[in-house]
């Protein structure tokens, strides 16, 4: 066991209550990974209807919408995440649904008028993602400015404070470089729900105005795919931030999940997977992503360091390493709890199938590491926290997948 690896980041008290797991929502064509490997995974709302369901029955607690505009590197069409959002939220009775937006496309005030009507709708189960934009074209191709990257978040810093300011108070004003507001207020407030004080604010980005943003501001920090290293620095960058601005907020992380019966299965579909990359779609990403971290005086960020092979998971989901047998994954899993996650993002290149299977073969195993770690530190896991949940059959799944698949699912 490496140095690292034995390192407990986390504070002790989070150890007691039990990771959280979610899944991104295939709402943009071509599946997670940008190649022409059989993907059964399909964009359409049929298959995410039942994913949503399987994935809430397999004790996945939230889902991700992503949002994407404009047809791109292997996207070629997409669904609205709001929209989807909800549709989902209606198909589904636990399930927690994210909807990734952007500060520039939407106003605050609009985006907070939205929240607290899909909140109502579902119970309490809605939530945002501020993602501060990378795609150039979709800022440009609207009119819109494209700002720098660091202003860029200058502005969505501005964005989340107005966003929590119109969601929880009475007569609102601020006034700032991107939003002038006064003295608005919501009505109806979010749904009072003593778990949070409103809807739950993540965030996207990996660049250091990215942490320090996100420290400021977000209930949730999410970062793209990363090495333990990557994502401790990650980790002590946000923190160092959230201190300042006396915030605790909390830690997720994605990954490309790849759970085989044996650890040569899952590295020989990785391999595959990479083998039949679409390389002129990598290569457009690749070179579009320049507007991310790259951009930057230190030039850190999301895909900055990403070799080609990375880029074939778009949002760098090889790098956290979630290949292997179910135990091996889940030992993974629980070195990331070590350096602070609550929360494990994933994908998957069959989706249906891999999260049922995900949710049978290899959380029961997580939860079992999660309650010896925290034994080893004089703590108890609360395991009334674990989501009580029926779970999924693979021949379920696998008929799920055959009725919902459409023909035109691959448009990579
Ligand atoms: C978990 C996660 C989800 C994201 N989802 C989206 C998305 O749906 N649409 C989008 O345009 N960008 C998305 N992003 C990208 C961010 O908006 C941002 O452009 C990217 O993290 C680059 O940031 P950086 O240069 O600050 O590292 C996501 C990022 C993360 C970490």
């Amino acid at each position: 066991m490496s140095t690292l690896s034995s390192t407990l980041k986390t504070p002790v008290s989070a150890l007691e209550t039990p990771l959280k797991f979610a899944y991104w929502v295939p709402n943009v064509s071509g599946g997670l990974v940008v190649s022409t490997i059989e993907q059964r995974t399909d964009w359409q709302f049929p298959y995410n209807r039942e994913l949503a369901r399987i994935a809430e029955r397999s004790g996945f607690e939230y889902a991700l919408t992503q949002t994407r505009y404009a047809a791109s590197y292997g996207a070629d069409k997409q669904h609205e995440a709001t929209s989807f959002s909800l549709a989902l939220l209606g198909a589904t009775e636990r399930l927690n649904v994210i909807s990734a937006i952007h500060p520039g496309l939407w106003h605050p005030g609009v985006l907070a008028k939205w929240l607290i009507t899909a909140d109502h709708l579902s119970g309490g189960r809605s939530a945002v993602n501020i993602v501060s934009g990378w795609l150039k074209n979709e800022f440009t191709g609207f009119g819109l400015e494209w700002l720098e990257h660091d202003e860029r978040y200058v502005r969505t810093e501005e964005f989340i404070t107005a966003l929590r300011g119109l969601l929880t108070e009475d007569g609102y004003s601020q006034s700032g470089s991107y939003y002038d507001i006064s003295d608005f207020t919501l009505s109806p407030k979010p749904l009072p729900q003593a778990a949070r004080p409103h809807p739950e604010i993540f965030f996207g980005g990996n660049s250091t105005a990215a942490q320090a943003a996100a420290g400021r501001t977000a209930d949730w920090y999410f970062s793209n795919g990363r090495s333990l290293e990557g994502y401790a620095e990650n980790v002590d960058g946000v923190l160092a931030a959230a201190r300042e601005a006396g915030r605790t907020p909390k830690f997720g992380i994605n990954g490309f999940a790849i759970v085989r019966e044996s650890e040569a299965e899952a590295r020989e579909t990785l391999r595959e997977i990479i083998a039949k990359a679409h390389r002129p779609a990598v290569e457009g990403f690749q070179s579009a992503v320049k507007e991310a971290g790259q951009s930057t005086k230190d030039g850190k960020g999301m895909w900055a360091d990403s070799s080609f092979e990375d880029l074939v998971q778009y949002n760098d989901g090889f790098k956290t390493q979630l290949i292997g047998t179910p135990e091996q994954v889940a030992e993974r899993v629980i070195e990331y709890k070590k350096l602070g996650v609550n929360l494990l993002l994933t994908g998957y290149l069959h989706f249906q199938e891999e999260v049922a299977a995900f949710g049978r073969d290899v959380l029961p195993i997580v939860r079992e590491l999660e309650a010896d770690l925290a034994r080893a530190h004089g703590t108890e896991l609360d395991s009334s926290l674990v989501p009580d949940v029926p779970g999924v059959s693979a021949e379920e799944a696998t008929a799920s997948a055959d009725a919902t698949l459409s023909p035109e699912r691959s448009a990579a």
